[in-house]
């Protein structure tokens, strides 16, 4: 039912089918994107006033003012103050792919198969971290890794008694229990052709629940999920097509996860960082640095940027897709601790609105931990036959056990007990840093596992980080996460006019795995190492006093 604003209105009541499980206004949310996505809302097309639509619908007013408020959040709609809600005006992910209509059709043409990358720097990363030893160098596992593929990367941080270490969940709350039960229901309805080596893109039947998940949590509509270990896996697979693919060069958030840049370092890709900030990657200087060097592949963190915790605005992730879909290029979306927003619904992947444009990477290493080793990788259509056989999934006993966690509404229990945790350690974390450091200002998202902390004027974030060591505190340096600091050899490619507007005097401070009744006495000791350093500190040049206004006595 095409609609543009010249003919007669849609039936609200029939485009808008809100039939079948979950909250309302979840539901309104799916109607309405599908109706834009596959075109029945063109770009531009008014919709009703909340009021209006929810006297159609039959729901309440808030039903429909909270799915507009979150498909604005996400750049589906638009809304200006007395004006009309609207489609969006973007033309890349909607007028040429109508997801639905498209998902068993293979493009023609795609990112990978009329590259131009120009980039030709070679040179390969032989470290990942810096190298630095203080303590929060690499968060996470990733141990499952085959050694073949592993990028080299720093020790595993010595864990300390007052740990704000970024990244790690609370591996204390794993949901044991239910992992148990999980794994005896998998062993009980395992088929003995289960126990045989499995498809390299996952079990079926787990890449069925995966689907449904991803499309409740994340409003992705996924014909093809790829099984992987985790994100670093999917992102393995992912670059190794796109060096097949004729590609040499990635765009890269600065700062953002070493890890990741590394996998793509280790495949013969050359980061090009771009800069970040607290609306996400600067998508203006993205277009700037892939045409200057040919990058057509972007790496980024839309939901939370890692590490300087913003979302990247609606308009950004429009333009975001623009750019992809004016390049004919891809947007590699990390999606790593979406489920964890605690001042509203999580905004919709990007990889929903544009599925011929963006891979989404998931994994389950936020939200139960590392050690399960599973996660996802949902790539557009044009790139399925390229990753059908690269890879090797997770145990087949390991997904199927996933699989009944899933289905047993196990893991939806465990993420709302998560996310009531992290918010409220937020809370405490937050206000201990008001106490105890009141000189400092506090960045990022109500969401994730941590926040950034951008210390006084002169107080530098290494000399923090040691002196916290010192106080049994582990911390990270915002700095180390630069793309400048992760490829110490040079091989990020400088483009000028791209320098990060980020502080490199800041704090990544995780609140994952401390334990709640540290919170206080974690950021006391922090407060502590802080002064140390200032007190140590070269004095800046004080400013010229203002003229005085009154005599001196
Ligand atoms: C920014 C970022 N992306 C992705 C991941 C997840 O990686 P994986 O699923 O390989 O454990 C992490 C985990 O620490 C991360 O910090």
């Amino acid at each position: 039912m095409p609609h543009d604003q010249t003919n007669v209105p849609p039936a609200w009541d029939v485009l808008l089918d809100l039939a079948g499980p979950g909250p309302r206004h979840v539901r309104l949310e799916h109607a309405l994107r599908d109706a834009v996505r596959d075109g029945r809302l063109p770009p531009r097309a008014a919709l009703p006033p909340s009021r209006s639509l929810a006297a159609t619908l039959g729901v309440s007013r808030w039903v429909v003012t909270e799915a507009y408020g979150q498909l604005v959040a996400e750049g589906t709609l638009t809304a200006r103050v007395g004006s009309a809600t609207r489609v969006a005006g973007r033309t890349a992910a909607r007028t040429t792919t109508p997801a639905r209509a498209t998902t068993s059709a293979r493009a023609t043409t795609s990112a990978g198969t009329t590259t131009s990358a120009r980039a030709t720097t070679s040179a390969r990363a032989t470290s990942s971290g810096g190298a630095a030893d203080d303590g929060a160098a690499d968060h996470g596992a990733g141990s499952r890794r085959p050694a073949a593929e592993s990028p080299a990367r720093v020790a595993t941080p010595p864990r300390r008694p007052y740990d704000l270490a970024p990244g790690v969940p609370d591996l204390r709350h794993f949901p044991r229990a239910a992992w148990v039960r999980a794994v005896r229901d998998a062993m009980r309805d395992a088929s003995d052709a289960d126990l045989a080596t499995g498809p390299p893109t996952g079990h079926p039947a787990l890449q069925a629940a995966l689907r449904g998940h991803l499309a409740a949590a994340r409003g992705v509509d996924a014909d093809d999920v790829v099984v992987t270990t985790g994100a670093t896996d999917g992102m393995t697979r992912l670059v190794r097509a796109l060096v097949d693919a004729g590609h040499r060069a990635l765009l890269v958030e600065d700062p953002s996860w070493p890890r990741l840049r590394d996998v793509a370092v280790a495949a013969g890709l050359t980061p090009v960082p771009v800069p970040v900030d607290d609306d996400g990657v600067d998508v203006v200087a993205l277009r700037a640095a892939g045409a200057r060097v040919g990058a057509r592949v972007a790496l980024v963190t839309p939901a939370h940027q890692f590490p300087c915790g913003g979302a990247l605005s609606p308009v950004r992730r429009d333009a975001l897709v623009r750019w992809a879909h004016d390049v004919d290029g891809l947007v590699v979306e990390d999606d790593y601790d979406a489920e964890f927003r605690y001042d509203r619904r999580p905004v919709a992947a990007l990889q929903a609105l544009a599925p011929h444009r963006v891979a989404l990477l998931g994994s389950l290493s936020k939200t139960l931990g590392p050690a399960v080793g599973v996660g996802w990788l949902v790539a557009p259509p044009a790139w399925h036959d390229r990753l059908r056989d690269v890879g090797t999934p997770p145990g087949t006993l390991t997904q199927l056990t996933v699989l009944h966690l899933l289905t047993s509404g196990a893991y939806a229990r465990h993420l709302r007990a998560a996310r009531t945790r992290y918010a409220r350690r937020r809370r405490a974390l937050l206000d201990a840093l008001a106490r105890h450091l009141p000189e400092t200002s506090v960045r990022g998202l109500a969401a994730g596992l941590h926040v950034v902390v951008t210390l006084p004027v002169g107080v530098g974030a290494r000399d923090v980080v040691a002196a916290s060591a010192a106080r049994d505190v582990t911390v990270a340096d915002l700095g180390r996460y630069a793309t400048g600091a992760a490829h110490p050899t040079g091989t990020a490619l400088p483009v000028s006019g791209t320098r990060s507007r980020v502080a490199t005097e800041s704090l990544v401070v995780g609140y994952g795995a401390l334990v709640d009744a540290r919170v206080d006495e974690a950021v006391r000791r922090l407060a502590e190492a802080v002064a140390h350093v200032a007190r140590a500190a070269p004095q800046p040049p004080s400013p010229p006093l203002p003229p005085r206004t009154v005599p001196a006595r």
